[in-house]
């Protein structure tokens, strides 16, 4: 293979631009030509395409966001979009593609490599909502911001004995809460995984307001919001009327994407991205990367799509005794 492209697409994360620099470099050190598409899929119908150096991969090892851009494309969904797209692989003699994005981003990688583009996916998303590997890039720093946020937060609370509710990204995925919540000492987590009761988490409230606690965090994942009827001001709310704590309520929103990624987050797409090159070079494609125990792994698109996101109720459990 001589000639490979590389791309973001779906939802930024941190690390995304460590991944592209691994990509790039590996292979101008293997000898390919690199082509980066922009904004995704988009990018990739339009043409909007150059080629990589190593030095336009220099100084973004750190930085948050993607030198890419990225995009959500709804015509890639579309047979004539992909057409289009496919077309422009061709022009641009792109033999093969690294594909960096989540879940939605996968499908599209899958419809490619159906098509018999060689396509290798890499899990670039906070959510860690994948199911295959253990950990996407881009989650450690989004439980490290949220950290921060909860310490931060929790600092008021205490001062004014508080409730403080955060609101975490994760889209389905409770994940993000549930990390940052263990790491943060949350009193409750609130997780589509186990969805909640609003008397319970009144109930440790006002335990814990009974033995001198001073401050309350209750991190909850906005997967719950979906499948309940209040959002995170009105559940603050009924806290608030039932208990008689004084509650606030923090939406974290997109910052949870941004901000300089973590060593591990670094580490994590260094490997994967260097990874990727290797299986195209040895003609091993239609494949995403992993991570599990340490161990890097590749398995097919289609069969890490169908696993099913494994709840770590130990974890849970855990949170819940230390915050009693
Ligand atoms: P993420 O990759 O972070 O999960 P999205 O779900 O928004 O983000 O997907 C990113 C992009 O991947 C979409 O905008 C679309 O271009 C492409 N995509 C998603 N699902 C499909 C699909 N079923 N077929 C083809 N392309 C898809
Ligand atoms: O998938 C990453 C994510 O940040 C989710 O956690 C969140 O639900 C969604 O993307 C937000 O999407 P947008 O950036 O389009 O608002």
């Amino acid at each position: 293979m001589n000639k490979i492209g590389v791309l973001t697409s779906g939802g930024d994360s941190p690390g995304m631009n460590a991944a592209i620099r691994a990509v790039v470099r590996s292979a101008i050190f293997r000898g390919m030509k690199v082509m980066g598409i922009n904004k995704g899929y988009q990018g990739l119908i339009s043409g909007d395409i150059t080629e990589m150096t190593l030095s336009s991969v220099g100084d973004i090892i750190h930085r948050g966001g993607t030198i890419l851009k990225s995009a959500r494309c709804e015509e890639f969904k579309t047979e004539e979009g992909r057409k289009k797209a496919i077309n422009v692989l061709r022009v641009f003699g792109i033999e093969g593609l690294v594909v960096i994005g989540g879940d939605g981003s996968f499908n599209g990688a899958k419809k490619l490599s159906e098509e018999g583009i060689a396509t290798i996916g890499l899990p670039g998303t906070i959510d860690n909502d994948l199911a295959y590997t253990d950990f996407t890039i881009g989650f450690d720093t989004a439980v490290n911001t949220v950290l921060d946020a909860i310490s931060k937060i929790r600092d008021t609370s205490t001062s004014h004995g508080r409730a403080n509710i955060i609101e975490v990204m994760g889209r389905n995925c409770g994940d993000i809460a549930l990390y940052a919540g263990l790491a943060g000492g949350a009193e409750s987590i609130i997780i589509p995984e186990v969805g909640f009761c609003i008397d319970d988490v009144c109930k440790k409230l006002i335990q814990g307001k009974n033995r001198g606690k001073l401050h309350s965090i209750i991190v909850l994942a906005e997967g719950i919001v979906a499948e309940n009827p209040q959002n995170a001001f009105e559940v603050g709310k009924e806290i608030q009327d039932k208990t008689g704590i004084d509650t606030r309520v923090t939406v974290l929103g997109h910052l949870q994407r941004g901000g300089s990624p973590t060593a591990d987050d670094r580490i994590l797409a260094s490997r994967m991205g260097a990874k990727a090159v290797e299986l195209l070079a040895n003609n091993e494609t239609g494949k995403v990367i992993g991570i599990k125990g340490n161990e890097l792994f590749a398995i097919e698109i289609e069969e890490a799509l169908q696993k099913e996101k494994k709840f770590d109720s130990e974890m849970y459990e855990l949170a819940k005794i230390l915050s009693i």
